[in-house]
């Protein structure tokens, strides 16, 4: 595995590889890699001939107040996991090769970026998708790699790429859960003992919607009062939001349909996590 630090020099593998004929794949992260990581990895060695894994902690994506200086960062560690993937090129440019001092330039996916998420951490997606299509502009593969864990993320980077008609496939790969359920995630670490434990209560939220469903409970706000009830019963949590969408436009829904998203975010102690799970209904 190579490890490449400079653009340019990103730039040239890239080009080589292509004039190779090689299929690129790219998996973008911020580091400090878990399993839910690597399940990206492998779904990208599945489609491509290279893969290229990106460590950045994009500085755009984090509001004032957020975790960007103790975001965990391990790259000695993320090197090895690479490595035992049997990744090709681990690309870590540093901040000011990615953001030099006059840089001027964003790329916003208006509407979709504006709620769930976007509400109560405005400019992120903004963050995201800039950095998004420097990746890719950058690494230029044939297929991009995110995983569904950061579901409207996900949404946004598909329409983004859809909007300005760039020649790259985006492929998803389901969450990777802890045995108990809670979605794996590098924030995790954040928890103490007692929160950990008690961040099962999204799943486990999620999980009871879905049986209420089945027993013939359809109407929204009746399913977010029930998921509400369960996740106030344990200690520390925080709703930040509770939403019901379509999958593809992310548009609210008042009734679940055939197949819908739940996407949440809920702070347990000062831990924000979100999660989200398909929920389906009736065939009609
Ligand atoms: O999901 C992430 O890890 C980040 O938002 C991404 C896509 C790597 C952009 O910085």
């Amino acid at each position: 595995m190579r490890t490449i630090r400079e653009i340019k020099k990103q730039r040239e593998w890239s080009k080589e590889e292509r004039a190779n004929n090689s299929i690129i794949g790219l998996v973008p992260t911020l580091g400090f890699l878990h399993k839910g990581h690597l399940s990206l990895v492998r779904k990208a060695r599945e489609v491509s001939d290279s893969v290229v894994v990106s460590i950045f902690v994009n500085p755009t994506q984090f509001g004032p107040g957020e975790d960007y200086k103790e975001y965990p960062r391990e790259e000695v560690r993320d090197l090895q996991l690479l490595e035992n993937e049997e990744v090709d090129v681990a690309f870590i440019p540093s901040r000011e090769e990615m953001y030099p001092e006059d840089y001027e330039t964003y790329v916003a996916v208006e509407k979709f970026s504006k709620n769930y998420c976007g509400s109560s951490r405005p400019g992120h997606f903004r963050g995201v998708t800039t950095v998004v299509i420097k990746l890719l502009l950058i690494v230029q593969p044939d297929i991009a790699v995110f995983g569904e864990k950061d579901y409207q993320q996900l949404v946004i980077v598909k329409r983004m790429v859809r909007d300005l008609n760039i020649p790259i496939q985006i492929l998803s790969s389901p969450i990777v859960r802890e045995r108990d359920g809670l979605a794996m995630s590098s924030r995790n670490r954040y928890l103490n003992p007692e929160e950990r434990k008690n961040a099962t209560v999204l799943y486990d939220s999620m999980k009871e919607a879905q049986q209420l469903v089945n027993k013939g409970m359809t109407d929204v706000d009746a399913l977010k009062k029930e998921m509400i009830k369960i996740i106030e019963g344990r200690k520390h949590p925080r709703v930040e939001y509770i939403e019901f969408v379509e999958p593809e436009t992310l548009k609210r829904v008042k009734k679940v349909g055939v197949s819908n998203r739940i996407l949440m975010a809920v702070h347990i102690g000062r831990t924000r996590l979100i999660d989200n799970m398909e929920i389906r209904g009736q065939v009609e």
